[in-house]
């Protein structure tokens, strides 16, 4: 089964979902915006419903999945169908992608980070959100993998593994924010406010950077 087909067939049931965990989504946006830069051409990448992109004031969003992306739409995000893995955008056209809980669902990570690469301006950045394989979200999420719609074709990675595949793809890490770092059962109790670090956090937001273009000229 292709990894988008929950989101073509039961994307009005992804979509309730934020209106359901209120807080939980709340505590997600708060360390999102954290990294995420303030300026320039932003672009979220499995963009989903747009419930990231509209309340984070990004325009443009790539999305396979034809009728979730219609959903973004109206949320006044402009589409560019597409994957992770072939950009609809130009070499060095962009200051930032962010990733919001997408890389589980790519098909190659590798190529995901190698297309950020190319597509991000030098100094550039990716500013990526996930849920950890070893979180207490994760380790759920991974054992009710067979019963869940959507997370039954998501493959999930440990912070380490996110770090080995940005590094490869010449992304450096420059600052990590976790949120969640309490059980799943209470999370949805309250808001919580980001911390520093990647080792608690259920939600995990990491900000690596492309390096700036050296200068030719010779002293
Ligand atoms: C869990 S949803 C996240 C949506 C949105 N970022 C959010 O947080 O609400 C994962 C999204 O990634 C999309 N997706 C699946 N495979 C993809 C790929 N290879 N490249 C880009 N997006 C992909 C799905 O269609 C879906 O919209």
């Amino acid at each position: 089964m292709s990894r988008t087909e929950p989101f073509e067939k039961e994307y009005e049931l992804y979509d309730a979902w934020f209106d359901e965990n209120q807080n939980v989504y709340e505590s997600e946006l708060l360390a999102v915006r954290r990294l995420l830069p303030t300026g320039g051409r932003i672009v979220e990448i499995g963009v989903g419903s747009g419930r990231f992109a509209s309340r984070l004031g990004i325009a443009e969003g790539v999305e396979p999945a034809e009728r979730i992306a219609a959903l973004a739409e109206a949320r006044g995000v402009r589409i560019l169908r597409g994957c992770a893995e072939c950009l609809p955008l130009g070499n060095e056209t962009c200051d930032a992608l962010l990733y919001v809980t997408t890389l589980c669902f790519v098909d190659d990570v590798d190529l995901t980070f190698h297309e950020a690469s190319r597509v991000l301006k030098p100094g550039g950045c990716v500013v990526l959100a996930f849920i950890p394989k070893d979180s207490r979200f994760g380790t759920l999420y991974d054992r009710l993998k067979q019963e869940d719609a959507f997370y039954r074709d998501a493959t999930f990675y440990t912070a380490k593994e996110v770090l080995a595949a940005l590094e490869k793809a010449g992304l450096r890490l420059i600052e990590a924010v976790q949120t969640l770092t309490g059980p799943p059962e209470t999370a949805n109790q309250t808001v919580e406010a980001p911390s520093p670090g990647l080792d608690r956090g259920s939600f995990v937001v990491l900000r690596a950077g492309k390096a700036e273009k050296r200068s030719s000229r010779a002293r």
